[in-house]
């Protein structure tokens, strides 16, 4: 375990942690929102309530990571794709769940740190006009702005104590919405167990909502120790977990196509398929040149499957492709993708002896 070695650091890691998470969070609530029976109005409303609370908790992360966050983050696209905000409009049209787009716009607004621009432009000081697009690659709009202005004024500095107070207790207040988020899940999970409440969403859906409110739990506890792991076990973990988690994407994702989509269904059953593949090689304790391996396979069948997710969200919003899947719940399947392939970009200690 390593202390955090710089209060930005800290601030970024909080900050970007947020920007990804709460949204996730207020996302899944938005499905488990549609799928209740009209009946069952407390449970709509408190799955609303959540909603709520976590996109104040984005509001407050938006406002404070402007020229905090790094441009890798900004422009990858795990916090908005070039088609989040048409997705929120149509999710909104088809289930009349009020959606909060102007977060979207406002994180698309975000500024990059300062040496953060990745541009290619040599700077960072974009002028308030600096509207930064989803990824870049694989025919993700860059959306950089031809005409931004370079304005160091503008931008606020790094970080200072007072920052770094605002957004411990920002991590505080995420941290015990997440818990009663997850107590929430839980309940109604229990009840449709027993068959006292119906829902579209299937069980395993809650469950899986569930994981990953634990991991979002987990990591603000490990910025509130102000404890990082070593990297190599951070590697172990992460992939032990979003493995998992794209396996039950696949999964899901072949139950929600229409039956009449048979190549998209058969296509998802494989991608699950691949992912227990590599995941059954974390059974026995894996070695740094074995990690590297698995770590470069993961990358290409990870890269493969956002590419199917994007084209699947495309297709279900230009209403070619006919499932049961909403709008933003494809493109929250989406940025999952893209948040797994950051972590996986990040750098592994060297090896003796092969190629990393
Ligand atoms: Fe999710
Ligand atoms: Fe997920």
């Amino acid at each position: 375990m390593h202390n955090w070695p710089m209060p930005e650091e800290f601030v970024r890691q909080s900050l970007e942690l947020h920007l990804f998470w709460a949204r996730i969070m207020k996302e899944h609530m938005i499905f488990l929102e549609s799928g209740f029976m009209g009946k069952d109005q407390m449970l709509i409303q408190e799955a609303d309530g959540f909603k709520c609370q976590f996109e104040k908790i984005l509001h407050e992360a938006i406002c404070l990571a402007d020229g905090k966050i790094s441009a890798k983050v900004l422009k990858s696209g795990e916090l908005f794709t070039n088609m989040t905000l048409r997705a929120e409009e149509k999710t909104q049209d088809l289930t009349c769940i009020p959606i909060a787009t102007q977060l979207t716009v406002d994180t698309m607004n975000l500024r990059p740190a300062k040496g953060h621009c990745g541009c290619g432009c040599g700077g960072h000081g974009h002028g308030q006009d600096h509207m930064h697009g989803p990824g870049m690659e694989d025919g993700f709009e860059h959306g950089h702005n031809p005409g931004h202005g370079h304005n160091p004024e503008l931008i606020p500095p790094p970080w200072d104590q007072a920052v770094v107070e605002q957004v411990k207790a920002l991590n505080e207040k995420a941290y015990s919405c997440a818990c009663a988020l997850y107590d929430f899940t839980k309940k109604v999970l229990e009840e449709i167990k027993c068959c006292n409440i119906f829902s579209w969403n299937f069980p395993s859906i809650y469950h899986h909502q569930l994981e990953e409110t634990e991991m979002y739990k987990k990591q603000i506890q490990s910025l509130k120790s102000c404890h990082q792991m070593d990297p190599t076990h951070y590697m172990v973990e992460m992939q032990k977990f979003w493995d998992h988690i794209m396996m039950e994407h696949a999964e899901v994702m072949s139950h929600l196509f229409d039956p009449q989509e048979k190549d998209w269904i058969k296509t998802a059953q494989e991608y699950a398929k691949e992912y227990e593949r590599l995941l059954s090689q974390f059974s026995n304790q894996v070695q740094l040149p074995n990690l590297h391996r698995i770590t470069n396979e993961t990358i290409a069948l990870t890269e493969a499957f956002k590419q199917y997710k994007a084209v699947g969200t495309e297709g279900i919003l230009c209403c070619r492709l006919r499932s049961l899947i909403l709008p933003l719940l494809a493109d929250h399947l989406l940025r999952e993708a893209i948040h797994y392939l950051g972590i996986l970009g990040m750098p592994l200690p060297e090896f003796k002896g092969g190629k990393g």
